[in-house]
């Protein structure tokens, strides 16, 4: 498939409201992006930070994109993809000032991914993550047992405030992204990249099947809306 700028819900407006919570970044500072796709909000933070950005994905096709991108928006002296595995960083102890992660910390697991990454942070260092929530205590058995199957660890923004918390950090900030992240950032782009997808593969059932689960993802999302969503969580690391 043609790849959308976009693999989960997001856009710049939010990349940008998360990062003014953020205080502590200069020329010197080191950021580390991880499931960074092929780069979208990496480049919005490029834009309007100082310092250097390691960006890191499991998919090298991705990351070969990635640094592409970087090359052309001038930004490769200070921006690098590098393939890698979330659940083991290349990085040293204490060695980031922000931990940045869209849409991608589900890969291990929002606790998991908390408890693990807290040591490569320098105290006073930022975290900075997307996740998906239930907004409400109770919901549609439907909706419900779709996550149950996709992402168990889904839960109550207070619940994920308290994991925060819980794992060594300061909740500094909290929103839901508006529903125009999933909309027009991330599921209308996709419609295009599906359509050449299938043109590509006519006939071919497990292309069929793919396009298909994406389109009824985008379906629940439609209607059950009012129950989930993502939220950008930003938080800071205590001594
Ligand atoms: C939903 S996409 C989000 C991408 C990007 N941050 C964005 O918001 O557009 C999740 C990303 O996580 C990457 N990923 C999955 N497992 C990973 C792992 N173990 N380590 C690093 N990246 C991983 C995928 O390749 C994918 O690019």
């Amino acid at each position: 498939m043609t790849e959308p700028k976009r693999k989960g819900p997001g856009s710049p407006d939010v990349t940008l409201k998360a990062l003014s919570f953020i205080d502590n970044l200069t020329g010197q500072s080191h950021i580390a992006d991880l499931g960074c796709g092929t780069g979208g909000q990496t480049m919005t933070l490029a834009k309007h930070v100082q310092g250097n950005i390691t960006a890191l994905d499991l998919f090298p096709d991705f990351i070969n994109i990635f640094n592409h991108n970087a090359k052309q928006l001038g930004l490769q002296d200070r921006v690098k993809g590098i393939v890698g595995s979330m659940d083991n960083l290349p990085f040293q102890d204490e060695e980031l000032d922000l931990i940045w992660s869209e849409g991608a910390i589900y890969n291990i697991g929002f606790e998991q991914g908390l408890n693990k990454w807290r040591k490569y942070l320098k105290t006073g260092g930022y975290i900075a993550v997307s996740e998906s929530s239930w907004f409400t205590d109770e919901r549609p058995v439907e909706i419900n047992d779709f996550w149950m199957n996709a992402y168990p660890e889904i839960d109550t923004i207070p619940n994920q405030v308290a994991k925060i918390h819980k794992a060594g950090y300061l909740p500094v900030a909290t929103f839901i992204l508006p529903e125009t992240c999933w909309t027009e950032h991330y599921f209308a782009p996709k419609i295009t990249a599906e359509e050449i997808f299938l043109t590509k593969y006519a006939g071919n059932k497990a292309a069929e099947e793919l396009v298909g689960s994406q389109r009824h993802e985008e379906e629940l999302y439609r209607k059950y809306k009012e129950f989930y969503g993502y939220t950008f969580f930003i938080a800071k690391k205590m001594g």
